[in-house]
């Protein structure tokens, strides 16, 4: 069992983490055109909160994540819910086969825990549809002490000039960032701050 299986049943009773989600969404809504013929991919969808605050501007959404207990809590909550335009695929992106395309492609939280960003970032980029866009939200670069524990945790946040000339890299036109929350916590009696930025790009 994966740590984040084990978080999955209790991952959405954090406040801290429905706040980011809503937080991410609302800029995706600002700098997005979403419509009702777009297909969706949430990266690292977890339980969903992204998806499922994004899922009634866009026509249908699917969830992929590599953790069968997230992606277990996504699907409860599309039943609960009577949510039908949704789906969720238990799968590695970095490595297992995904035959469809999208129109955008959002993530929240999700790219630290992957090791080649610039790989990562070419799949995104096959796996859209022309004109398609890309927002990915994520922490600004940090100091490693955001996680409570650093295990999984591939980067300590990303440099936000460094992370667009990747975006440009790969194909990406466009690209700007903005930041989208500001998670406040308390470390050894101070509060800190850390920028939560969301970067938007278009094929
Ligand atoms: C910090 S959680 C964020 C979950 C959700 N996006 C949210 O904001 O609540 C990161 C998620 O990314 C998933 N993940 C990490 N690497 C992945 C990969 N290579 N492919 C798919 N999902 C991945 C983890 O299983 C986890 O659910």
């Amino acid at each position: 069992m994966s740590k984040f299986d084990m978080a999955a049943l209790t991952w959405d009773e954090k406040p801290r983490r429905v706040e980011i989600a809503k937080n991410v969404a609302q800029a995706i809504k600002k700098h997005v055109p979403l419509n009702k013929s777009m297909r969706l991919l949430d990266f690292g969808c977890g339980t969903g909160l992204l998806t499922f605050f994004l899922i009634d501007s866009v026509k249908e959404a699917v969830g992929v994540d590599t953790s069968q207990g997230m992606c277990e809590v996504f699907l409860k909550k599309a039943n609960e819910n009577n949510i039908n335009n949704v789906k969720v695929l238990n799968i590695d992106l970095t490595k297992d086969k995904l035959e469809e395309k999208f129109d955008v492609i959002v993530s929240s939280m999700a790219l630290h825990h992957v090791k080649d960003t610039e790989s990562i970032l070419r799949r995104f980029y096959e796996l859209l549809n022309e004109n398609g866009y890309i927002a990915i939200a994520d922490l600004v670069k940090e100091d490693g002490t955001f996680h409570d524990d650093n295990e999984g945790v591939e980067h300590f946040g990303f440099d936000l000039d460094n992370l667009k000339t990747l975006f440009e890299k790969v194909g990406f036109k466009d690209v700007n960032y903005d930041i989208a929350h500001i998670v406040r916590k308390e470390k050894d009696g101070k509060e800190r701050e850390y920028p939560i930025f969301l970067m938007v790009g278009k094929k």
